[in-house]
């Protein structure tokens, strides 16, 4: 939606993929402290995102959304301030049914207005809205109700659908929020990051500088894959265009995980100003794929992605399959070895790809010399 917000797909971080339920404020507090110690914040990661469970179980006597006492005894403002002091954004969360997923704190069905009323009050930057104990209406009109709502508070809010791709939600959901959930939710396997992945492209053509379709939050760091394929799940959303939200625990972070969630070539490439959605271009069996998305400045980013289990394959991306002119010559910048590889390129890039592993690469015309 043109609302200002998200002209490129949003970074930060979520407390669901590691925490859950199990939140409290000074999980929220210490992992603000931990976005900027560990560089992560300058690196582009600034959405501070409370999830699901962070209110109390029923709304007060007037109606109103309040924060667990027990959780959160400073109350929800108090965060946003920390947030915002260190220059920084703060997101919340509820469902557009009766209660959220949890079923721990009230949904907003029936009470956009006030809700948004009070998310914007307290300072709230972001809502990622979840599709939980809905009644009888359809998406179609329960996310588009808390949009207005949350327009007419004046305050800029990012708005994160979440729907899980049910309804071909980029059809409609791109008139109304800032991204959209395109499948279910994420698990921390190879097989559930590909799947949300595959899903997610499907609708490549909705996404656009205000809004982007939305695989789901990143799993890197959370142990259930390697550091090899936390490299392909951060390489897929970044050349699709998808929100880069941390997902782990980043007070306790690996050197290793730092390194894959705050490469500088690899986040250009998410958040490149043109903000066009790469997509799978090729597939050679069930094995080998090629993706590919134009960039600004007539670049292209390029991935070789090789899902197979065993064995290194040779992988081309052919210029008619990725969008470059037959004759252009290109320099191939492989973001991850943070290297220029020798020589031109004319035609087609050809690199050898380890199994559960990709490269991705930037490719920048040369201009001919007379
Ligand atoms: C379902 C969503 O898809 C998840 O990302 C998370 O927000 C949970 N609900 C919270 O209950």
């Amino acid at each position: 939606v043109q609302n200002g917000l998200g002209r490129t797909p949003q970074m930060g971080w979520s407390s669901w993929n590691h925490f859950g339920c199990n939140i409290n404020e000074m999980t929220i507090r210490t992992t603000v402290d931990a976005l900027s110690s560990t560089g992560l914040a300058k690196a582009g990661y600034n959405y501070v995102n409370i999830d699901d469970c962070w209110a109390n179980n029923q709304r007060t006597k007037e109606g109103y959304m309040a924060a667990d006492p027990n959780k959160f005894p400073s109350g929800i403002k108090a965060i946003a301030d920390y947030v915002h002091s260190k220059g920084l954004k703060l997101g919340l969360y509820s469902s557009a049914g009766t209660r959220t997923c949890s079923n721990t704190m009230p949904g907003s069905l029936g009470y956009e207005d006030i809700d948004a009323k009070t998310f914007a009050s307290w300072g709230a930057d972001y809502l990622k809205y979840d599709n939980c104990f809905r009644d009888g209406s359809t998406e179609t009109v329960r996310f588009p109700r808390m949009a207005s709502s949350l327009r007419k508070t004046g305050r800029p809010i990012f708005y994160s659908i979440c729907e899980w791709g049910m309804m071909k939600v980029a059809t409609w959901g791109s008139r109304y929020g800032n991204s959209w959930r395109t499948a279910g939710d994420i698990k921390d396997t190879w097989d559930s990051m590909l799947s949300n992945i595959d899903s997610n492209d499907e609708y490549a053509g909705y996404a656009r500088p205000g809004g982007w379709n939305d695989p789901d939050m990143l799993e890197v760091g959370n142990g259930g894959m390697s550091n090899g394929e936390y490299v392909v799940h951060v390489s897929l959303w970044a050349i699709a265009k998808a929100p880069l939200i941390i997902g782990c625990d980043i007070r306790i972070i690996s050197k290793e995980t730092l390194e894959i969630l705050s490469n500088p070539e690899v986040i250009a490439i998410n958040q490149d100003r043109l903000g066009v959605q790469g997509k799978k271009v090729r597939k050679y069996d069930g094995e080998i794929e090629v993706w590919a998305g134009p960039l600004s400045q007539q670049r292209t980013a390029v991935l070789l992605l090789n899902r197979g289990a065993t064995g290194s394959r040779p992988i081309t991306a052919a210029w008619g399959d990725i969008g470059v002119g037959p004759s252009v010559a290109v320099e191939a910048r492989d973001v991850w070895k943070h290297e220029t590889a020798p020589g031109r390129f004319t035609g087609g890039l050809t690199a050898d790809v380890a199994p559960h592993s990709c490269k991705l690469f930037v490719l920048t015309p040369v201009v001919r010399q007379r």
